[in-house]
């Protein structure tokens, strides 16, 4: 792999900015400072340090976002700032959300360019659970909760006409007119159907967490950071 490509693929610059980094004598392959960007380099054996710091090669990369409204999950809009602006910085090219938040939706968000895990936690087959915390017009009756915990009917219908209810689902009531909900599919604006199901409306609403990947309380919202080595074990990555 040339010597940019593998720096600009570890986040460091775009390829214009590394062959001025290099050039500048910033970076070191197995001990002996590298002149040009554009040598080969074997990012699995080579030891290539930056500014003195060792860059290991990782294939993929893996973020979690604490996503705000009035951002989308899209990779490009015309219109309105998507969390890939909020990832600029990182250089990292084909990054994508795991998923989509509505954009009024806050919280957790996933971004990655590893497609195979997206497609691991967005098949319907995987059941992976998404916790959000709702906020609601209204304080749901015990009936209510059970209901939207045994399924509900959101408006949609399987191939063959009849009713498809949401799957089992949790509601944990924790505070006046707020819910933690998990859920195991993802089905589009699903929690706010679900929720006017039961003639109840959501005021707010956030993800807390999606499979084992909870949101980091540090990050405020528009942050993100990688994924730590824990987390990506947790994902079997
Ligand atoms: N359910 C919704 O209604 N909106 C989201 O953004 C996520 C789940």
């Amino acid at each position: 792999m040339r010597l940019d490509k593998f720096l600009g693929e570890q986040g460091i610059g775009t390829r214009k900015q590394i062959k001025e980094y290099v050039k500048n004598g910033r970076c070191i392959v197995n001990g002996v400072v590298a002149t040009k960007s554009d040598i080969h380099i074997d990012e699995n054996n080579d030891e290539i340090a930056f500014d003195g710091i060792v860059i290991s090669y990782q294939k993929y990369h893996y973020y979690m976002l604490n996503k705000p409204a009035d951002v989308v999950s899209a990779t490009y809009d015309g219109k309105n700032t998507t969390v890939i602006d909020l990832l600029r910085d990182e250089n990292v090219k084909d990054l994508s959300p795991v998923g989509r938040l509505d954009i009024d939706t806050e919280g957790l968000l996933l971004l990655t360019d590893d497609g195979a895990l997206i497609h691991r936690l967005l098949a319907p087959k995987k059941h992976v659970d998404k916790v959000y915390e709702v906020h609601i017009k209204k304080d749901l009756t015990d009936a209510q909760i059970k209901h939207l915990e045994e399924g509900v009917d959101i408006g949609d219908k399987k191939d063959n006409g009849e009713i498809y209810y949401t799957r089992p689902a949790k509601v944990e009531v924790v505070g006046d007119k707020v819910i933690h909900l998990t859920i195991h599919e993802g089905r589009f604006h699903q929690v706010k159907r679900m929720l006017e199901a039961v003639d109840n409306e959501v005021l707010f609403l956030k993800r807390l967490s999606m499979g084992p990947i909870k949101l980091d309380e540090n990050l405020e919202k528009g942050e993100y950071r990688p994924l730590t080595e824990e987390e990506m074990k947790s994902l079997g990555i």
